[in-house]
């Protein structure tokens, strides 16, 4: 018996790995975050699963869920939004199946910054203008934030930002960057990127607050960084025609020639 914990993606039924739906299907039991797992999902359970939407269910009724299914040999197929690896609970739960022995592994998936990124077809680490990506949130009622963990200092490395679970501090984050960004650096928001519904809007920080007034005050992305929209960046020197690299010798005389196979 094994606890699958699976990345369920976004949004969209099918982004989603071939593991995670050959998992789903093989499982007995699942578990979904039904807050944000999409319910088409589940349509991958076989007939006669147990299926719960934890959303309702504190953390002890979840681990007892789970120890039934381990009590009798069931497999479990955990779902939770994104991927595993930000904001799910995941090891809160670990910590307490490996305190009780119960075996568990872990799929990734498609998370909602990457998703996000998609809707707007941008890529958010351009030569010269971002090489980092700062994956952030604003502190909530059930999270406080590490000391350290502020907008301005993220903000003053002029990284790119994906603020997450922050759509209702909107002014806050707008006060926050204006000084160090400039308040012209372009925003864009996307609510329920990849969901059927998916909306996007886009401004810089002096206007995204009007922009975007009067959208859903959740699943929302706010993309923050002069990558957004900007074409004026150098080409990265993988690809320039004279680059000498392992996979493209320039000559005989290159110190790559005859490892390219
Ligand atoms: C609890 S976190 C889950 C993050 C998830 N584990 C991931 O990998 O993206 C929920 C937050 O992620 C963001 N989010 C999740 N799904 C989204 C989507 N489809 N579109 C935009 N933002 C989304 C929102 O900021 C939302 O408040």
């Amino acid at each position: 018996m094994t606890v699958h914990f699976i990345g369920a993606g976004p949004g969209a039924a099918d982004l989603i790995t071939l593991r995670a739906r050959d998992l789903i299907a093989a499982a007995p039991v699942c578990l979904y975050a039904g807050s944000l797992v999409p319910a088409a999902l589940l349509d991958h359970c076989p007939p006669g699963a147990r299926i719960i939407n934890t959303a309702p269910m504190s953390l002890d009724e979840i681990v007892d869920e789970i120890a039934r299914a381990h009590t009798v040999g069931h497999d479990v197929a955990r779902l939770h939004s994104g991927d595993l690896s930000i904001w799910s609970a995941m090891g809160e739960q670990l910590r307490r199946l490996r305190a009780l022995g119960i075996p568990f592994d872990v799929t990734p998936g498609v998370p909602a910054f990457a998703a996000a990124a998609a809707a707007l077809e941008a890529e958010l680490t351009l030569p010269g203008i971002a090489q980092s990506l700062v994956l952030t949130r604003t502190p909530g009622r059930a999270s406080a934030m590490p000391a350290a963990e502020t907008m301005k200092a993220f903000a003053a490395t002029g990284a790119t930002l994906a603020i997450h679970l922050s759509i209702h501090r909107l002014p806050e984050i707008v006060a926050a960057l204006t000084p160090s960004h400039g308040a012209n650096c372009p925003v864009a928001i996307v609510w329920r990127a990849s969901w059927p519904d998916q909306r996007i809007v886009r401004g810089t920080l002096a206007t995204i607050e009007a922009v975007a007034a009067g959208g859903p005050e959740r699943t929302a992305l706010i993309l923050v960084g002069r990558v957004l929209g900007a074409q004026d960046f150098a080409e990265s020197s993988l690809y320039a025609p004279d680059y000498d690299r392992r996979f493209r010798p320039r000559s005989v005389a290159s110190r790559f020639a005859g490892e390219s196979k």
